[in-house]
């Protein structure tokens, strides 16, 4: 265990990084927070700098993909203060995920707890205010042991990692960034399987699709349901928003993973803007009557969406202010610039 010490020439606290002009890319960062299980209790080793892990070969992470990972963000805030977006939520989500895949859960305490140690171990990391950048946050949960049946692990080690990033789709957010999209013919999860939680056999069944994407030009795949392939479900690692007409809608499905930013989305809506919010299933024919359309997450932040393509057929969609309306009370939320009327914000000292 070793306990950070940084040292600066001047009055930069920070690493010399460009974090205005960073991608959504790892940069190693020299601290992560480790918790093992064993014989039914949790013990945190606290902050480590080995970024390589040894496992045994047995381990069912590596054979059954028992296996979890979450994803938010941390911002320098206005105020110059550090803030996690509701951590306690990504300690939930990951909760409900141990008990699908048959682990034990993370005591909140400790996901909290690693979420702010990890944090400040990093602090010269944390990119500033007003640069565009924040500190993305990647807490994982494997099972492990020396194993070869089927069955969970009855050991687990629970790490967070962290690394600044910049904008996840090229160009971040503005009314001149809405981006093209394409409707994948192959499914990410199935119609009553693990789509809702974030085990990632979910992800490694999304290359393909997304990788077909990319390749013909669209910054994304977009997901129907695996069912019927008719309604709308998500866009690579985001959710799926559309106005129509005054309500803002969004897809009610099994098999789409409950975003974070999502539901923040619509509690501002709904509770700032007072504006009608539907959650329900979107047929993809209904495409001809909204009025515009977005994808939303913790990466992807508020992608507005330009285009969706899907063989012949092609949707059009404008740029819409209420777009601009949910970012910047999101944004301003998460940074500090404004109230933060729903207690969101997780100070980190
Ligand atoms: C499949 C999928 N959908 C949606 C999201 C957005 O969720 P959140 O807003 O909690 O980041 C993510 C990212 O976590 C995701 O992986």
């Amino acid at each position: 265990m070793t306990q950070p010490r940084y040292y600066f020439n001047g009055d930069n606290h920070k690493v010399d990084l460009d974090f205005a002009h960073l991608g959504f890319d790892y940069h190693p960062c020299p601290y992560r927070f480790e918790a093992v299980y064993e014989l039914g209790v949790w013990r945190a080793r606290g902050v480590v700098e080995e970024t390589a892990m040894s496992l045994p070969e047995g381990s069912q992470c590596l054979h059954y993909g028992q296996q979890l990972f979450e994803g938010m963000k941390v911002h320098t805030g206005a105020d110059g203060r550090v803030y996690a977006f509701r951590p306690e939520e990504n300690a939930r989500r990951m909760n409900d995920g141990a008990r699908y895949i048959q682990g034990p859960e993370v005591p909140e305490e400790l996901f909290i707890r690693g979420v702010e140690e990890v944090t400040l171990a990093n602090l010269p990391y944390v990119p500033p205010f007003g640069s565009g950048a924040s500190l993305y946050v990647r807490p994982f949960y494997i099972g492990i042991g020396e194993n070869v049946g089927v069955k969970p692990a009855s050991q687990y080690i629970f790490r967070i990692f962290v690394t600044p990033v910049g904008p996840y789709f090229k160009g971040g957010f503005g009314p001149d960034q809405g981006k093209s999209f394409m409707v994948s013919p192959y499914d990410r999860a199935a119609p009553f399987g693990t789509g809702h939680i974030k085990a990632g056999g979910n992800y490694a069944c999304s290359f393909k699709p997304g990788a077909d994407a990319k390749q013909a030009g669209f910054a994304e795949a977009i997901y129907l349901d695996p069912k019927e392939h008719r309604y709308i479900e998500e866009i690579g690692a985001a959710n799926f928003l559309a106005f129509k007409g005054e309500t803002l809608i969004t897809p009610n499905s099994h098999s789409v993973l409950p975003s974070i930013t999502r539901r923040s989305l619509l509690q501002i809506a709904r509770e700032i803007y007072s504006w009608p919010v539907e959650e329900r299933l979107i047929d993809k024919a209904e495409l001809d009557e909204i009025d515009a359309a977005a994808a939303c997450g913790t990466a992807a932040v508020i992608t507005w969406i330009r285009q969706v393509v899907d063989g012949e057929k092609t949707w059009s969609f404008p740029f819409d202010q209420r777009w601009q309306q949910l970012y910047d009370s999101l944004v301003g939320i998460q940074t500090a610039a404004i109230d933060d009327p729903f207690g969101w914000r997780h100070e980190i000292r």
